[in-house]
């Protein structure tokens, strides 16, 4: 199987601007590009926290910062780039093979992360060399 392009890549959601407050809306099969199997968020995330730090064996997912900030570093096996996340209407879409990191969370930042599977461990490289490994034979 080869990977298709674009390992990550921006998702923009809807915004009804209202002086009442402002309202964003994800719909499964319209504005993700996979069936949400999972949602998931952090919250309370101390400001040196570092979370992340593994890649996934299939699972794609869309990390959106809800409130505050904090920074995705992303690795595909041969490059590296970082995003900060700090608009609630703008997600960052992470296909599968990619290492990711997040620090630099801002005080009060709440992630909400899309996924298309349910939570498995076996699905998960936690060593950077597995994942290194893994990209090469894929990417053959
Ligand atoms: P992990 O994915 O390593 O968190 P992060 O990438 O945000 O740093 O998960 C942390 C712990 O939570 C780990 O023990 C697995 C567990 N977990 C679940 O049980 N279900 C889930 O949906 C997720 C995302 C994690």
């Amino acid at each position: 199987m080869t990977i298709p392009e674009g390992f990550v890549r921006e998702i923009r959601l809807p915004q009804i601007h209202d002086p009442r407050g402002d309202l964003t809306f994800v719909e499964g099969g319209n504005h993700i590009p996979f069936d949400i199997r999972r949602v998931y968020y952090l919250y309370n995330v101390p400001v040196d926290a570092e979370r992340g730090g593994h890649a996934h064996k299939e699972l794609e997912q869309v990390v959106f910062a809800l409130s505050g900030s904090f920074r995705m570093k992303i690795d595909d096996g041969h490059t590296q780039s970082e995003y900060w996340l700090r608009d609630p209407r703008k997600g960052l879409y992470i296909n599968r093979l990619v290492w990711r990191e997040m620090d630099s969370f801002s005080q009060g930042a709440v992630c909400m992360v899309l996924a298309s599977q349910p939570y498995d461990e076996s699905d998960y490289y936690r060593s950077y060399d597995a994942f290194l490994a893994a990209t090469r034979s894929n990417r053959a």
